[in-house]
């Protein structure tokens, strides 16, 4: 299909793809016309908006949305856009309300976003609060898998479960590692944005191979930490996760797992060698943890979930989460060659409180804006996109590993961690959605 004078499908090749996917704001805007207004969209956890009148106000692609959860206890995602004149009616980011008031002329909405109120209504034929269209407009789908909720611009394409397909499991992961089946989001969000394209972040993800040469610095400073200066189990996990990322490509090759699913996502399994179940043995908190998931669960079901070694799992376009460390990231394309990622934190019900201090720890090393690891990644993103805006050669290289995925009983496709698998496949999902 040519749009624009730009033929879509040929810009991605089996194992190259055209730096214009990546540097063209025609592209860009293809992209969010095609993918982030087609595709199911993670937009937030119900825990955001426990009680009625709770909203969370984001994005889905570049359009303002709000998470809110209605007097009648639905949650809905509306848009956040007034019927009058088309302000934003919810400028802040979170809060609680009885009532949506547009700061413009005083438009007022009900949590399920039909209109309350207008000023004047005399001034009008008919009354605006009995015309439905005058209202915050709920998207056209949004659903939950065990909590998360999803939100899809458009009126026709598969269902959330079909959507998600066996890449749902990593969500059971993370909400079945709470002894009470719960998750909440708690703490902050981190926040940070890079010079580049919204894909580079989920390509990175999920890549083997960089962290060797990306990380160097953070590695070598890992393996020169002595080990004696961890008291609480906390360092522990940075200085372990740093070290890892030094992980010889042999490692990679044959004791990590690249796995691919319909639609683009991914997941890549852990590249950690030493047991969560070794290191209980010397962090109390984690032993607390593993007992009250037993008692909670009975001990060979604590086991088998405890047995459960995912790293990113990415749901294409926009989101990536670890289910073992409970961080979910939201990736919001702002322009061609900038890109926002906010992180959320969640805490486990039913697990000792001190187990959030360390998903916060761990969220400080890997996900936190001072991480002596992810600023590596924002300075490599920075880069590429600077060499793909250059004119010079006009494809870039996906080839590692090419045509040797191998069907995985899990229902996908399986590759060692070495390979561009997760690209080549992410890019067969774009052409799906920018052809379709
Ligand atoms: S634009 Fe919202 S009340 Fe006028
Ligand atoms: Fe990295």
């Amino acid at each position: 299909m040519t749009t624009t004078g730009l033929d879509l499908g040929s810009l991605v090749r089996g194992e190259r793809v055209h730096r214009r996917v990546y540097a063209d704001p025609a592209v860009f805007d293809l992209e969010m016309a095609r993918i982030f207004s087609r595709a199911w969209i993670y937009v937030g956890h119900e825990s955001q908006v426990r009680r009625a009148g709770d909203y969370y106000a984001t994005r889905i692609g570049r359009e303002p949305v709000v998470l809110v959860r209605s007097e009648d206890g639905r949650v809905r995602v509306l848009r956040n856009r007034c019927a009058h004149r088309g302000a934003l009616v919810v400028a802040d980011e979170r809060g609680h309300a009885a009532d949506f008031r547009c700061a413009y002329h005083g438009w007022t909405y009900r949590t399920d976003g039909s209109l309350l109120a207008v000023p004047l209504p005399q001034g009008y034929a008919a009354a605006p609060t009995a015309d439905p269209a005058l209202g915050l407009q709920a998207v056209a789908r949004s659903a939950s898998y065990r909590g998360f909720v999803f939100a899809s611009l458009a009126a026709d394409g598969p269902d959330l479960a079909t959507f998600l397909g066996r890449v749902a499991s990593s969500l059971d992961d993370m909400v079945e590692r709470a002894p009470d089946d719960a998750l909440e989001v708690a703490g902050g969000v981190f926040k940070h944005a890079y010079d580049g394209n919204w894909k580079l972040y989920l390509e990175n993800l999920n890549d083997g191979v960089h962290p060797n040469a990306v990380h160097q610095s953070s590695v070598e400073a890992a393996r020169a930490q002595d080990d004696t200066v961890v008291t609480d189990g906390a360092g522990e996990i940075a200085v372990r996760q740093m070290r890892q990322n030094g992980a010889a490509y042999g490692f990679w090759e044959k004791e990590v797992g690249l796995f691919t699913f319909p639609f683009g996502h991914s997941y890549l399994s852990d590249y950690h060698t030493d047991e969560k179940l070794v290191a209980a043995k010397r962090d109390p908190v984690f032993a607390d943890y593993i007992a009250a998931l037993e008692r909670a669960k009975g001990r060979e079901r604590a086991r088998a979930i405890l047995s459960v070694g995912r790293w990113n799992t990415n749901l294409y376009p926009n989101c990536s989460f670890m289910s073992q460390f409970r961080q979910l990231r939201i990736v919001h394309p702002i322009a061609v060659d900038r890109t926002e990622v906010h992180t959320f934190n969640f805490r486990m019900r039913g697990a000792p409180a001190r187990m959030f201090h360390d998903t916060i720890r761990f969220a400080n090393v890997v996900n936190g804006t001072g991480s002596p690891v992810l600023t590596d990644d924002l300075e490599t993103y920075g880069r590429i996109q600077a060499g793909l805006q250059a004119q010079g050669p006009e494809w870039i290289n996906t080839a590692r590993q090419f045509a040797r995925e191998r069907p995985d009983q899990g229902g996908g496709h399986v590759s060692d961690g070495t390979s561009e698998a997760h690209i080549r496949n992410m890019f067969a999902a774009w052409v799906q959605y920018m052809t379709a």
